[in-house]
């Protein structure tokens, strides 16, 4: 598995989402992804299973180190004395003396984000967390973050799929060297009925899913964190990173609709 170094880390570059994924389901399929040999895990606070990820990392009984856990720290809670809370109780449910990755998961309206990051960079120098990042930051978001504040942010994660252009944050992210993490990297599972993928992955003999993974792994600096409960899929999201796409395989995913944006941005003020 090929990483990406940013802030001091190495980032796999293919991880395993959890949103709506809880309790004995969450615990089963991180388990599963990391017999498969799954290594960077994505949670949140906001997603109510960092127990069953903690559970799951427990009883694998691989080493820590080898390990890249993220988390995140939900919009209500962007006060200093609001993220430490949250990162302790995030800390104890994931049963961990640090994690590799905390990120400030949505913007909100009434954020003061020099306190924000001040905050998050003592959680750093603790040891507590090993890198900090953002994830739904818009361009002017990000700019005040890196070149105003400087900020050590070690990623931005978005939504970012076949159907989504990204092109102006991936490009600024390029240009200041901060890896972009895709979330729902198969447009939430619609990448895997569309009839484009599905004929590309024809010609490979893949699947749609596997050719939208790739077509976003093919990118320098993007990562991303498909999630599937199923261990069949966790396998074929891994299978992915060996398919060949050519030139046309390309063009036919750049003529794809490209303002197809499923999570609703509506919390993260000032996305265009
Ligand atoms: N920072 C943020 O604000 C934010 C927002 C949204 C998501 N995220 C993170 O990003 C992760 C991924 O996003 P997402 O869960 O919304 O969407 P996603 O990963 O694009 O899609 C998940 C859907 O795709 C299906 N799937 C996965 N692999 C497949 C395969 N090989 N073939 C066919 N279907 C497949 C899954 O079904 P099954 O489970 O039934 O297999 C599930 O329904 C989240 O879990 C979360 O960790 C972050």
């Amino acid at each position: 598995m090929e990483h990406l170094r940013t802030q001091g880390i190495s980032l796999p570059r293919l991880g395993l989402g959890t949103f709506r994924m809880q309790g004995d389901i969450c615990r089963a399929a991180v388990e599963s992804a990391l017999g498969l040999g799954y290594r960077h895990i994505d949670t949140a606070e906001m997603y109510g299973n960092e127990d069953a990820v903690g559970a799951a990392i427990a009883t694998s009984g691989i080493p820590r180190k080898e390990l890249h856990i993220t988390t995140k720290v939900w919009h209500e809670n962007l006060a200093p004395d609001a993220i430490c809370r949250a990162f302790d109780a995030s800390l104890n449910r994931l049963r961990l003396d640090h994690v590799d990755l905390y990120l400030v998961h949505w913007p909100s309206r009434n954020m003061n984000l020099p306190a924000i990051f001040e905050t998050l960079l003592k959680l750093k120098q603790e040891g507590r967390t090993r890198a900090i990042g953002v994830a739904n930051f818009n361009l002017a978001l990000l700019k005040t973050a890196v070149e105003q504040i400087k900020a050590p942010i070690a990623c931005n994660q978005v939504e970012y799929h076949v159907l989504l252009d990204q092109t102006k944050v991936a490009k600024y992210l390029a240009a200041k060297s901060i890896p972009l993490v895709a979330y729902a990297p198969l447009a939430q599972g619609r990448a895997a009925s569309d009839e484009t993928l599905i004929s590309i992955g024809r010609k490979h003999g893949a699947s749609a899913a596997q050719v939208a993974l790739k077509w976003l792994l093919d990118q320098d600096s993007v990562a991303a964190i498909p999630k599937t409960s199923r261990a069949e899929s966790q396998r074929a999201n891994l299978d992915a990173l060996k398919l060949k796409l050519d030139d046309e395989d390309r063009k036919a995913i750049a003529a794809l609709p490209k303002d197809k944006r499923f999570v609703n941005p509506g919390f993260a003020p000032g996305w265009d």
